[in-house]
């Protein structure tokens, strides 16, 4: 309601109301790389679409005349009650959508009482995102390193700076096949965008100066610095929104124009996933972290109950936007079956396609437990900053109050099937 007040008081939004519209207004922010590199998905964008295409397969149905006057968003996760269901999805080099990147997200985050979940790709390392906006819940996400000792180091550092759990992302040990980017010949980690959890951290440091050391390139013990400062991460907005475009190598590595040093992304491109992660290895995560343990990425009913079995205290539900796997499972398809196995027994976050308050009342009325926003605040953010993504975020929150009333319940946490018809 204080959004439809301040509209009818004629203050402007600051970024459109219309998922669309929101999309085509970040389109005009951002150069064609950047805007390429968010909006993007796998192949042909099947996955992208079929993601969306799930929701309208429901219907909310109405019940009016039942007292909905007071209606409560608030949801248990994690162990704290949660002002609302959503969660701010893990988004990598945000800094391309905006030079405050991620504490701009956190801050806008802190201020709706939303957790983030901090990206392995974040273009701020977590420490700097916990001292710009300590109040913000905070998870850490992780990819899985080739080095395990870099995935110890993180997941300590996670737990050190302040983090609530640890969300393990299952679905990238093969980097997918993004076609906008490759025709583009853009991949922001080349450039030493979206590498600030890596060259912040001290045994990421260590690999890149014994790479260094056995290239025999000059410096030794005084190895560079490879510390994202503010000016590289100015440095890599100014190339994004120029647009400047890559000359054309098919090679990443041939592709380099990094301001930070070339050991540093190479070391990075080396470590940065393992295509031969397996069910077995999870175990090495509960060494590194006594924080409770979620994994990103689960599609399959079976691979659900594989998580339950592993010990892990959650699973989201995602196919990381259709960004990953095309031709993939939309994620709302699944989510009844999986949500009927798992049966209360662990949360279910669930992302990839949501748009809108109605989205997330259907995502919640078919079993999750919480709904991940993903490039609806990055868009946000490439037109309005902190401010942008707060609305954005506010937006959906607003819509889903709204959708709640008019379906007749006055807690997302009485939202069942019945709430739903299905086309
Ligand atoms: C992502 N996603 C992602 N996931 C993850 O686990 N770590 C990451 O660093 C990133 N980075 C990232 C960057 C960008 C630009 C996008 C769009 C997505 C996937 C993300 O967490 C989430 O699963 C999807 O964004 C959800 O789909 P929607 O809401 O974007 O449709």
């Amino acid at each position: 309601s204080d959004i439809y007040r301040a509209g009818i008081s004629g203050a402007r939004p600051r970024v459109p109301v219309d998922a669309d519209a929101l999309e085509a207004a970040a389109r005009k922010a951002l150069s064609a790389e950047a805007f390429a590199y968010i909006a993007g998905g796998a192949g042909a964008e099947r996955t992208v679409a079929a993601n969306r295409a799930a929701f309208g397969r429901w219907q909310v149905w109405p019940r009016p005349l039942r007292d909905v006057s007071e209606r409560d968003l608030s949801i248990d996760f994690l162990g704290a009650r949660r002002p609302t269901p959503l969660l701010l999805a893990p988004l990598g080099v945000m800094e391309l959508a905006h030079a405050g990147a991620d504490v701009a997200v956190a801050r806008a985050a802190a201020s709706l009482g939303v957790p983030y979940v901090l990206s392995n790709q974040a273009s701020v390392p977590m420490e700097d995102v916990a001292d710009a906006a300590p109040t913000v819940p905070r998870l850490f996400q992780l990819y899985w390193s080739a080095s395990d000792e870099l995935n110890a180091s993180l997941l300590r550092r996670a737990e050190a700076s302040g983090c609530e759990a640890v969300v393990v992302t299952l679905d990238t040990h093969v980097l997918g096949w993004r076609t906008r980017d490759l025709d583009l010949a853009y991949l922001p980690f080349t450039r030493g965008l979206g590498i600030a959890q890596y060259t912040s951290d001290p045994v990421f440091q260590q690999l890149v100066r014994e790479r260094v050391k056995s290239q025999s390139a000059a410096p030794t013990d005084a190895a560079p610095a490879v510390r994202l400062t503010p000016k590289t991460v100015v440095a890599g907005v100014s190339i994004a929104r120029k647009g400047e475009a890559l000359t054309g190598s098919s090679s990443v590595r041939d592709n380099l124009r990094s301001p930070l040093p070339r050991a540093a992304v190479e070391t990075f491109l080396d470590v940065f996933s393992t295509p031969a992660l397996t069910w077995d290895d999870l175990a090495k995560a509960r060494q590194w972290t006594s924080l409770p343990i979620l994994l990103k990425g689960i599609v399959h009913p079976d691979d659900a109950i594989r998580a339950l079995d592993a010990g892990m205290d959650g699973i989201w539900i995602s196919n990381h936007g259709g960004r990953q796997l095309d031709q993939s499972v939309p994620t709302l398809e699944v989510l009844p079956t999986i949500a009927d196995r798992v049966a209360g027994r662990v949360p279910i976050v669930f992302d990839s396609g949501v748009r809108q308050g109605s989205d997330v009342l259907i995502a919640l009325a078919l079993g999750a437990t919480a709904v991940a926003l993903g490039r609806p605040y990055a868009y946000g953010l490439a037109v309005a900053g902190e401010e942008g993504a707060r609305e954005v975020v506010r937006n959906v929150l607003a819509e889903l109050d709204i959708t709640l009333g008019l379906s007749g319940h006055t807690s997302v946490t009485e939202l069942g099937r019945e709430a739903l018809r299905q086309v």
